[in-house]
């Protein structure tokens, strides 16, 4: 018989009621996003890579029951029809639907699926309260909070794909006010890094296990690349010169004739994008953003810079120099506060200028790392040395042809992000790229000599 000192209950029991917190917030979240739309808004799939808002619902709700089928005896699922409709790529509980065509089905309908929704909500509600929870039940409950968090960010994705300027946030606060620095770059030493989560609380199987990776010595640009920047490269002719380009997006250039960003469009000579603060001129102090690594990477080989390593972007986020040790955000291991960094729950719904969080800057003094827009490295994404599967089919299945995306955007959960997160992009989402990356940015490393 084990025994529980007093000490370790309390430790149980707040952990219990972190875990309760988070997926009551995370539901109401999922909700609040989508509380203004019209219900014509839910069926529409606007183009194969994305998903209509009512299959997210579905979805995020669907993966809710999994869970309770891994942890209950005997669990009986809602409906059979639901489970195919809502399983979005894991074999093993069925064939999926087809990706491309989740938007041609009426059934279940909307007010079926906010039927589904709320009552998945208050079974997990009573199991998370009454039920008995094991150290892997409670782990994939939390995994399922941080899965939803994905799927928010996804929709919003969706949503300005969908909607635009027309979608109407619950809560839009104003932008920041921004130092407009100068950008320049920071030195770190290399050396040993030890690369990975280092924390005890939530984190994906990708994440870790930690270990010893080498890194030379680097500069990293202490801002994202900027609006200005990045047309400075179009205007020397970034688009119209191969030179530039790795082949295969050489030839996304040609055939599908990038000539700017997603959602750029030039209007009587001006270059206007479209996106949740409306139709507007850019603004040469924000992030470059809705660029595909392909362009990431030719910018950098124009700018006779490259791209960082994960393991190099990690340092710079985390890394304090000073105590030889590294934190679980760039500004230290407290969660975001909103001076921090912009994320989802600051819903500003776009990108702020360069400098706009001071206070959020790494122990190198590297600005918006976490928040605002993912950034590209150029690493490939596969499991770290020792990788052990937390959930098969979840990330396991994708080691292959993938980029690794750090840092999180606007559109990210606070409790979703870390300097140890790894998102992914697959390689043959190369027409999808420009979409799915439509939040990234990319800081990017000068070759040292
Ligand atoms: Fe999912």
């Amino acid at each position: 018989m084990t025994s529980v000192k007093h000490g370790d209950m309390a430790t149980v029991s707040e952990q219990k009621s972190n875990l309760i917190k988070q997926f009551n917030e995370t539901r109401a979240r999922t909700l609040k996003l989508v509380q203004t739309l019209e219900k014509d808004d839910f069926v529409v799939q606007t183009a194969p890579f994305t998903s209509p808002p009512k299959w997210h619902l579905g979805h995020v709700s669907w993966l809710l029951e999994i869970v309770m089928s891994k942890t209950l005896q005997n669990y009986e699922f809602y409906s059979d029809e639901f489970n195919q409709y809502l399983n979005s790529y894991y074999h093993q509980f069925g064939e999926p639907h087809d990706k491309a065509k989740r938007g041609l089905a009426t059934r279940p309908t909307v007010d079926q699926i906010f039927e589904y929704f709320n009552i998945i909500t208050n079974k997990v509600v009573d199991i998370l309260q009454n039920g008995l929870l094991d150290e892997q039940t409670k782990h994939l409950y939390f995994m399922a909070i941080n899965h939803e968090c994905q799927h928010q960010e996804l929709l919003i994705y969706d949503l300005q794909h969908l909607l635009a300027e027309r979608y109407r946030p619950i809560t839009q606060n104003p932008l920041p006010s921004s130092s407009q620095p100068k950008s320049n770059s920071v030195k770190i030493n290399g050396g040993m890094y030890t690369l990975g989560y280092s924390g005890d609380q939530f984190c994906y199987d990708i994440e870790l296990p930690e270990h010893k990776v080498y890194l030379n010595d680097y500069k990293i640009d202490v801002y994202p690349v900027t609006n200005l920047q990045y047309m400075e490269f179009m205007n020397d002719g970034g688009y119209d010169n191969f030179e530039y380009w790795l082949s295969d997006g050489w030839e996304k250039v040609q055939v599908e004739q990038w000539k700017a960003p997603m959602y750029w469009e030039k209007i009587h000579g001006e270059w206007i994008t479209h996106d949740f603060l409306g139709s507007r001129k850019i603004n040469p102090n924000e992030p470059v953003c809705h660029v595909s690594f392909y362009e990431a990477d030719a910018y950098c080989k124009w700018a006779d810079k490259r791209l960082p390593t994960e393991a190099e972007w990690e340092k710079a986020a985390c890394w304090n120099e000073e105590k030889q040790k590294k934190s679980t955000f760039p500004w230290g291991n407290r969660p975001a506060d909103l001076n921090d960094a912009n994320l989802l729950e600051s819903y500003i719904w776009n990108c702020t200028e360069i400098g706009a969080y001071p206070q959020g800057k790494s122990h190198y003094g590297c600005h918006q790392m976490i928040g605002d827009v993912w950034e590209w490295t150029s690493s490939e994404f596969s499991g770290y040395p020792g990788f052990k599967t937390g959930f098969s089919e979840y990330n396991d299945k994708w080691f292959a042809n993938q980029k690794v995306l750090r840092g999180g955007s606007f559109a990210t959960p606070k409790i979703s992000i870390r300097s140890s997160y790894r998102n992914f992009v697959y390689l043959h989402f190369i027409v999808i790229l420009v979409v799915y990356s439509m939040v990234c940015k990319f800081t990017y490393v000068k070759i040292t000599t």
